[in-house]
């Protein structure tokens, strides 16, 4: 809903009513993740095994990294346990900031006890008893809810001292407010930002597992990633395994957003088309899909039956419909003014490059582009990917490298020879 997506920063709403607008809004495809889940089932089931057998689940089960880059989640955790560090920490990232994804948000909203079972069982994967949930400065009005939840966590003995009567076994999650920063998303700047210091990414690597907060070996997994976890633990690594493809194994949530009738939640296992999507959701007339947000790829009408897959099309959930009604341009130069704004500023191929790509795709959309400037176009993204220290200078250029591809006519008919024919032809001056 309009008022759902635009509500401001500061404004604190009470989470009942975003609730209410958000169930409204959720499609139960699939209905596995929002459907009933036993509450702490896997915890109880994970208490029963070995830290090392809780990662063997894991790892049996197949689960990758649900954020977007798909690490697998049981390699993450066996180095952070292989440090045999004093202290560990576990992070939950509920940071999403990519633009068409809110699946975080509806997560925390119907299972925060999903994604702390998720963490508790992660932390004594690792031997952590340290958690945070790092949550983006936007959803503010989640702030009451979650902090209930852990609270009634605390007293039912699944938070805190000797979880579910397990000696020795202590582990607490702490909340920490994100500040609207879309940077803060990526794992070294939400560190960074959980350590009181600006929210810049670090040089990886050392990597998280290795040199985390304050130091420490620190695992950070999007929500979503736990709360399969948990999943995974009550129902078994087979069960899991069992759906999506050969390298991408069990379901995923997206944010479907757009033109179409039901944009929404939508679980799904990987493997599924993006035709399959597009029937569910009634985007019956796209004509574009931008699947992974803008650091994904944009693909046109005749690749419509490609798949949700880490080998196909690889997504941290975020699916945008565009109909034939839209300006791929607009929708491009948008998004490059997007990351102009968020780049932490850190490197001049990303700080600088966006802005000329942006500049350049105002050109385009002008009619004032030169033959040249695809090149120039294609060069510049090379160079900024190739450069950047983090994911975002690193994807940004992705809304103008994938509409190339495929969407070249879009480009051409912009060059201005070509706009000049076109004038000729239709002699729209005259008319
Ligand atoms: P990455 O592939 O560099 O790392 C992924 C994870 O694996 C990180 O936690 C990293 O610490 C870990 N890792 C990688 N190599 C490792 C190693 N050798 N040892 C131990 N751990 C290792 O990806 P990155 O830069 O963290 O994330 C980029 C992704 O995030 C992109 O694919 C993009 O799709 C996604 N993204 C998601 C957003 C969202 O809102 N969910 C927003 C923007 C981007
Ligand atoms: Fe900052 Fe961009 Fe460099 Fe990342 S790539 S560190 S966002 S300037």
């Amino acid at each position: 809903p309009e008022d759902l997506v635009s509500h401001r920063f500061d404004e604190i709403r009470p989470y009942e009513r975003a609730a209410r607008m958000v169930q409204n809004n959720v499609r139960h495809a699939g209905a596995v993740l929002l459907g009933p889940v036993p509450q702490d089932a896997g915890l109880a089931k994970a208490l029963g095994l070995s830290p090392s057998q809780i990662i063997d689940a894991v790892e049996a089960s197949g689960l990758r990294g649900c954020g977007g880059a798909g690490f697998p989640t049981a390699r993450k955790w066996r180095a952070a346990a292989a440090t045999g560090a004093e202290r560990r920490v576990v992070i939950g990232n509920a940071d999403e900031g990519e633009p068409g994804t809110f699946k975080d948000r509806v997560l925390l909203t119907e299972r925060p006890h999903l994604v702390f079972e998720g963490m508790t069982i992660a932390a004594r994967a690792i031997g952590a008893s340290e958690g945070i949930l790092y949550l983006r400065g936007e959803y503010v009005y989640l702030r009451d809810l979650i902090e209930e939840t852990l609270a009634e966590r605390r007293e039912k003995g699944l938070l805190g001292k000797r979880i579910m009567g397990v000696e020795g076994f202590d582990f607490d999650i702490r909340l920490q407010m994100g500040a609207g920063a879309y940077i803060c998303g990526e794992e070294g700047a939400l560190i960074s930002s959980c350590e009181g210091l600006p929210g810049e990414p670090k040089t990886r690597p050392p990597y998280p597992v290795n040199r985390g907060y304050l130091g420490f070996p620190t695992v950070v997994n999007n929500v979503e990633t736990f709360s399969h976890v948990a999943r995974i633990l009550d129902r078994g690594a087979g069960w899991f395994y069992a759906m999506g493809t050969e390298g991408s194994h069990g379901t995923k949530l997206f944010s479907v957003s757009g033109d179409c009738i039901n944009p929404g939640i939508y679980e799904l296992p990987y493997g599924a088309t993006v035709q399959e999507l597009l029937a569910m959701a009634g985007g019956d007339d796209a004509e574009a899909v931008l699947v992974g947000g803008p650091s994904g790829t944009m693909i046109a009408r005749d690749t419509f039956d490609r798949r949700l897959t880490f080998d196909d099309l690889a997504t941290g959930g975020a699916v945008v419909i565009f109909n034939g009604k839209r300006n791929i341009l607009e929708i491009v130069e948008y998004y490059m003014s997007f990351f102009v704004h968020e780049s932490c500023g850190y490197c001049t191929p990303c700080r600088v490059g966006n802005v000329f790509l942006q500049k350049a795709i105002a050109k385009f959309r002008a009619g004032l582009a030169n033959p040249g400037d695809i090149d120039y176009l294609k060069d510049l993204s090379a160079t900024i990917i190739e450069t950047s220290r983090c994911g975002l200078g690193m994807t940004s250029p992705h809304p103008i490298l994938t509409t190339l591809e495929n969407f070249p006519l879009v480009y051409s008919a912009m060059v201005k020879p070509t706009r000049d024919r076109i004038r000729d032809t239709f002699d729209i001056q005259s008319a």
